[in-house]
């Protein structure tokens, strides 16, 4: 296996909240190799976005390590930040949010560019940012564009043209196609995939549905209320899913693309709050198989053999 690119060590992230502490990434460790995809996936608000966050120091963990090549990026002062910011970027859900309405196609792309001081000549800034909507499938004709008078995937290819200007490294792609229209997603997966071959480039890619990442993905984490509760390389992932949470992510997939097949199993009880968690396992109130153990006692994250690890007490029982 390739080397790590990043790697995440008992990473947390809490917030204070009226009602308490809120538990929002609890104890999250993963590595992701160069080159390689990790699909993060699980339900609204089970953290995916701020691990993300976390990794482009948008918000600061609350304890734990980020290794982006074997360095700490939370002990990076603010200049070295600003070197690393430019191997590590950030794709969005909803690109007509995050791009600024009133920059053009050219301004938006051409902006990092800009801040960077990449450039001297306006003539090379140009040339680079024709190079760059070309890359990202963008006609020409579309430079002088405002973001709303262009398509849903039009526009999030101006994200992935603007991600892609300063020749990032590692790119966190956070629900890149949750928005767009389902003929539109499957051109913007293409051409995510492409991009990765084609720059070497390594994604950490969040969604909360499993079969968008499933042919991407190289291995993939299942997190629920903050922390991991499986992760695998896809492939085993969908032949073998363990925790009781992915088994009902995964009956939820349209039979179609899956390679596991049972009934649809319909998650009951309400999903508990991240704030002041109790002492057992996070999934027992939704849990077909919970007993008293799982309510006293939370299970940790063990090895399932074939790299595949899942935090459950009655795994294989
Ligand atoms: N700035 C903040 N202050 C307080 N709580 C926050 C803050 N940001 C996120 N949270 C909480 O942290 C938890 C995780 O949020 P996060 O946005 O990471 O979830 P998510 O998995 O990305 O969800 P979604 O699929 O809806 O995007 C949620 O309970 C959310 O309400
Ligand atoms: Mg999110």
């Amino acid at each position: 296996m390739s080397d790590a690119i990043v790697e995440v060590k008992h990473l947390k992230k809490y917030f204070q909240v009226k009602n308490g502490l809120l538990h929002a990434v609890d104890d999250v460790n993963f590595v992701i190799p160069k080159g390689t995809t990790m699909g993060l996936v699980g339900e609204s608000g089970c953290g995916k976005s701020t691990i993300g966050r976390l990794i482009l120091r948008l918000t600061e963990a609350t304890e734990g390590e980020i290794l982006f090549e074997g360095q700490d990026i939370r002990k990076l002062n603010k200049k070295d930040m600003r070197q690393m910011r430019q191997k590590i970027q950030m794709v969005f859900q909803d690109p007509y949010a995050s791009l600024d309405g009133r920059k053009s196609v050219f301004e938006s792309i051409a902006e990092p560019l800009i801040v960077q001081k990449v450039y001297t000549q306006k003539a090379d800034l140009e040339k680079r940012v024709y190079e760059l909507m070309e890359t990202a499938g963008l006609a020409k004709r579309l430079v002088n564009s405002y973001p709303h008078e262009l398509d849903g995937g039009r526009r999030q290819r101006v994200g992935i043209a603007r991600a892609l200007a300063l020749n990032p490294d590692f790119i966190v792609l956070d629900e890149p196609v949750s928005a767009l229209d389902v003929s539109i997603q499957a051109q913007v997966l293409n051409l995510m995939e492409e991009l990765q071959q084609r720059f070497g480039l390594t994604y950490l890619f969040i969604s909360h549905d499993l079969s968008v990442v499933k042919h991407i993905s190289d291995q993939i984490a299942v997190m629920y209320l903050g922390q991991i509760v499986e992760t695998a390389s896809s492939k085993e992932l969908f032949a073998r899913p363990l925790h009781p949470y992915t088994q009902a992510l995964l009956s939820a997939v349209p039979i179609p693309s899956i390679d596991y097949q049972q009934e649809r199993i319909v998650l009951e009880g309400d999903v508990p709050s991240p704030i002041n968690p109790g002492k057992g396992c996070r999934f027992a109130g939704r849990c077909r198989y919970c007993q008293e153990k799982c309510r006293q006692e939370a299970p940790v994250l063990k090895d399932q053999g074939n790299g595949h690890m899942a935090a459950c007490h009655f795994i294989g029982k």
